[in-house]
């Protein structure tokens, strides 16, 4: 039967930490267990081909992190950003605000700054598809996460550039931990 859980891979060329995703399922639970250590001020930045579930990826976290069922959360490629309410978090005991970001359609780092994204992680989590290049314009520090699409679900590459964070991560999608 294919896993519900992301599995462990080998390490990547680069030596990123890669877990396969063989169902939506497996994509649903890795989005969950990191909502337990996403919080204000952290920057998740999402890599991969269109379709490779970085919004599919972004509903499941922001269900995790307490987004309602009721609210639609959908691709920010037209938008550009979204936000949404979540339940209250150690950093944010109102309610988590989530900015979801599509840099898709973005040209260079100085569109990115205009978009405010970097100010917003006074008070956010931010979340932000086709992110990756511009990492530093938006604070530094962030959370890489690839998607590939393998031939039978997906497989999923983690990188950040602070150990500890990298550490807390692995923690919370190790496997035996419930989901
Ligand atoms: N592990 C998986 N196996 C198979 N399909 C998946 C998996 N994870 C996500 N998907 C599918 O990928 C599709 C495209 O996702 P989407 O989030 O729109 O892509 P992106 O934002 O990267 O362009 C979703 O419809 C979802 O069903
Ligand atoms: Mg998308």
């Amino acid at each position: 039967m294919a896993s519900l859980d992301p599995v462990p891979l080998p390490p990547d060329r680069e030596g990123r930490l890669r877990l396969g995703l063989p169902t939506r399922r497996a994509t649903v639970r890795l989005g969950r267990r990191l909502a337990r250590v996403l919080d204000v001020g952290d920057l998740l930045l999402l890599a991969g081909d269109l379709a490779a579930g970085k919004t599919f990826l972004t509903r499941a976290l922001c269900r995790g992190l307490g987004v309602a069922d009721q609210v639609r959360i959908t691709s920010p490629s037209f938008a550009l950003v979204h936000e949404y309410s979540g339940a209250p978090s150690a950093a944010a005991p109102a309610g988590l605000a989530i900015v979801h970001a599509d840099l898709y359609r973005m040209g260079d780092a100085a569109d990115v700054t205009s978009l405010g994204l970097r100010e917003r992680r006074a008070d956010a989590l931010v979340v932000v598809e086709w992110g990756t290049g511009y990492a530093e314009a938006l604070g530094g520090g962030g959370l890489e996460l690839e998607l590939v699409v393998e031939d039978a679900g997906r497989s999923a590459s983690l990188w950040a550039s602070q150990a500890d964070q990298l550490a807390r991560v692995v923690e919370a999608i190790g496997l035996g931990i419930g989901s």
